[in-house]
């Protein structure tokens, strides 16, 4: 018997339990050891019926990722579940934590299953680029219906125990112990002489309009592929016998395995774990953690202080009058009437967290037992030295202190103070009460348990948290600022903003940069331009005015109707301005410009190219450490769509060398935009990528 699965007798009950941490993954070992332990119970007279059930966190999480894309070893879990289905003796599964991909799917091969309150179950596949490819597509839709079931499969979500009740995926709920519930539903089958219930010999589920439903489900996933592929799998499962449904099954999720979206979503499933992970903070404990302060209650201040105070942390608020403080106060309550309203906290929390966890003061001395401070004023190093300064004096010995900068020097930030050690960055992304992404930024001069506390209040505020170093725009807003100067000199040189716009949301982004630009405000970009122009443009950047005159006459966008698109009330998505093709001609005809053709393939080669080649060379200035901070800073903050990995793994899996060749064929117009970064061109000489430096750590 293996150490993963061991089985044991209780009178006629055959008890098989897997150990398999942290969350029972469905290795080789696991999947040989259910099969012998299914197998010998089988053959022993002495048992009437069967229970699996997990240890620790889980049932079964699934088919153990770690294993794709290498070759796959048996017993297969296809066969493996409908082996466990074909036992002549009632088999049980008493789940427990989650059921998840492979881990519902043997479930669902079992006869009965019983549950714990607290469990979830669901076929998260869609996730990892794939479809459930151990009959989870052809057994759940027999018991949930099709509609419930490809909803279940195309959203991956999570279903609680009184909900897959309540949809006939589980028989019971049962109170006790996975083993006790087990072995409690066994004896009473045996005693009610109750037969064995296979979900394959169910009814097939009913038809609906696939093609519609497939169409449907492909807008909605924004080229995603494998949830669309649910949907064909599920119709196999309503048009043919239970045996080749499952085998189209099958063939589907192999196909899908050898894709590139399957690669990019699993590097996405790990990078995402292995980004707050950094090997320099191993062993170090962060700071302790309870009450929190935040300087300015602006839109990024007022968001902060919801994230903090949703987490369960203290939060001291400060701004500059008491007018400003009712007005932060504002903003916060009107967050979490949004939690409120979406079920995810009480009417009574609500309470709680306004009235007792939050606090409103003008005078810095409120902040003397803060744990943490969050400065988030306005964007000006003058301002910000002031409020630091402020700070030092009044902050207990320990406290971090973190600015929410965008751009500016966090070192020069620490430098006003008498403890830079202390001082580190905590870029949010705005709503930062909903937005995943989080930048530690880390000076030089920063102490190692300020840092792992910065990881610490992201860990607790449920964020992605990437180091980032010390540059303009760290590493998500240096990027940005590339390949948006890319889409800018595009749109000077021929193409529209509008083609640009369509071929990046035909990428899979959700918007366009100047879709986006509408929503942010163009009037920061403005700001941005005139400080770039007064500072001196950096070499090779190109500038481009025709969207200051939008300004210049009030539009900024969403926010007053009209930007690049107008907007109309009660209307989701804008149409093109037409006012906006006419300044661009305006602006080429006063540079002497001839406008160029550009194909979609010559748009997509050139955003990619300057946003890859800025990931590169932050990668080689040591600003982001790993390739996988990068793609995670694109996933998490800018809607890189996740099913392309991130940039750099979406560049590793274009070949780098192409890409190599890409810039330097831009870089015959403007050297100085788009000279290959040194460690693309060093990558590439050496025959090496991205992910052969994720794994350098
Ligand atoms: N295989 C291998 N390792 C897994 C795993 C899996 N299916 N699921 C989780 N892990 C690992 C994680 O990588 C992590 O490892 P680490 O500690 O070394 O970083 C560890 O288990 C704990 O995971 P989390 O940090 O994510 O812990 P949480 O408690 O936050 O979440 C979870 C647990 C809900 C199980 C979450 O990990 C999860 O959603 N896992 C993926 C589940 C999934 O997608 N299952 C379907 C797999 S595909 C499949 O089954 C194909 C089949 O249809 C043929
Ligand atoms: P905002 O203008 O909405 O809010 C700033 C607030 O700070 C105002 O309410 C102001 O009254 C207050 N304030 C100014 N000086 C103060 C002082 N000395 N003491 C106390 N309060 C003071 O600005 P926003 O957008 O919230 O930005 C704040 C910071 O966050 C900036 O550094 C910005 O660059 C950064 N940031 C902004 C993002 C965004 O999308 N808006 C995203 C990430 C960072």
């Amino acid at each position: 018997m293996s150490d993963v699965v061991t089985l044991t007798r209780e009178g006629p009950i055959a008890l098989i339990e897997i150990n398999n941490p942290p969350v029972n993954a469905l290795s080789t070992a696991v999947r040989q050891g259910l099969q012998n332990a299914v197998l010998e119970a089988e053959a022993d007279d002495a048992i009437m019926a069967l229970v699996i059930y997990g240890t620790g966190r889980a049932f079964i999480a699934g088919a153990d990722i770690k294993e794709f894309g290498k070759p796959l070893q048996p017993p297969f879990l296809p066969e493996l579940c409908t082996r466990i289905e074909a036992c002549p003796k009632p088999v049980v599964a008493a789940m427990h934590g989650v059921s998840l991909g492979g881990g519902l799917e043997v479930a669902l091969g079992c006869h009965y299953r019983i549950a714990t309150p607290d469990a979830r179950v669901g076929l998260p596949e869609v996730h990892l680029g794939l479809i459930p490819g151990a009959g989870g597509t052809q057994r759940l839709p027999r018991l949930t219906g099709t509609e419930r079931g490809i909803e279940m499969m195309t959203s991956g979500r999570h279903v609680k125990a009184a909900e897959a009740l309540e949809a006939g995926i589980i028989d019971e709920i049962g109170t006790a112990s996975p083993r006790e519930n087990g072995l409690a539903f066994a004896t009473r089958i045996i005693e009610e002489g109750k037969p064995r219930r296979a979900v394959s010999e169910l009814p097939a589920p009913a038809a609906v309009d696939w093609d519609a439903a497939y169409a449907a489900t492909l807008k909605k996933g924004r080229g995603q592929l494998s949830p669309a592929m649910v949907v064909r799998a599920v119709q196999a499962a309503a048009e043919k016998p239970f045996a080749d449904g499952l085998a189209e099954e099958r063939r589907i999720f192999l196909e899908l395995m050898e894709t590139d979206q399957r690669k990019g979503m699993i590097h996405a499933f790990f990078g995402e774990r292995a980004v707050s992970n950094l090997p320099e903070l191993k062993g170090i404990d962060p700071r302790p953690l309870t009450a929190i302060g935040v300087i300015g209650g602006g839109t990024m201040g007022a968001g902060i202080a919801t994230a903090a105070l949703l987490a369960g942390l203290k939060v001291t608020l400060i701004e500059m009058s008491d007018e400003a403080t009712e007005a932060a106060k504002g903003r916060i309550a009107s967050n979490l009437q949004g939690a409120l309203k979406r079920g995810k906290i009480t009417e009574a929390k609500f309470t709680k967290l306004t009235e007792d966890a939050l606090t409103l003061a003008t005078t810095y001395d409120a902040l003397a037992d803060a744990d943490l401070v969050i400065e988030a004023v306005f964007e000006n190093m003058d301002v910000k030295k002031d409020v630091f300064t402020k700070l030092d004096a009044i902050c207990k010995p320990g406290a971090v202190l973190a600015s929410n900068t965008s751009y500016l020097d966090v070192a020069e930030i620490a430098a006003a103070t008498s403890r830079p050690a202390d001082v580190i960055g905590l870029h949010f992304f705005s709503p930062a009460h909903v937005m995943k992404l989080l930048e530690v930024v880390v000076p030089d001069a920063a102490a190692p348990d300020a840092v792992a506390t910065g990881f610490a209040l992201g860990k607790m505020l449920s964020k992605i948290s990437v180091r980032a170093g010390v540059c303009d725009g760290f590493i998500g807003n240096r990027i940005l600022s590339t390949y948006r100067a890319a889409a800018d000199h595009m749109v000077l040189d021929g193409a529209s903003p509008y083609e640009i716009d369509k071929v990046m949301t035909g990428f899979g982004f959700p918007m366009g940069p100047f879709a986006v630009a509408d929503l942010a405000g163009l009037d920061i970009g403005w700001a941005n331009r005139k400080r770039k122009r007064a500072e001196g443009l950096p070499p090779g950047m190109r500038d481009s005015s025709y969207a200051d005159t939008l300004c210049e006459d009030g539009h900024f966008g969403q926010k007053t109707g009209k930007g690049y698109y107008v907007y109309e009330a009660g209307k989701r998505g804008g149409t093109p301005n037409p006012d906006v093709l006419p300044l661009i001609e305006a602006e080429r005809a006063e540079k002497g410009l001839t406008a160029q053709d550009f194909t979609a393939d010559d748009i997509l080669a050139r955003y990619m190219a300057a946003m890859v080649n800025e990931g590169a060379k932050i990668l080689g200035e040591g600003i982001a450490r790993r390739p996988l901070d990068v793609d995670m800073v694109l996933l998490f903050g800018y809607g890189f769509p996740r099913y392309h990995g991130g940039p750099m793994k979406w560049a590793d899996m274009q070949g780098l060398d192409k890409i190599l060749a890409d810039l330097d064929r831009f870089a015959a117009e403007n050297p100085e935009f788009w000279t290959p970064a040194p460690l693309l061109r060093s990558l590439v000489a050496e025959g090496r990528t991205f992910e052969d430096l994720n794994k350098e750590g």
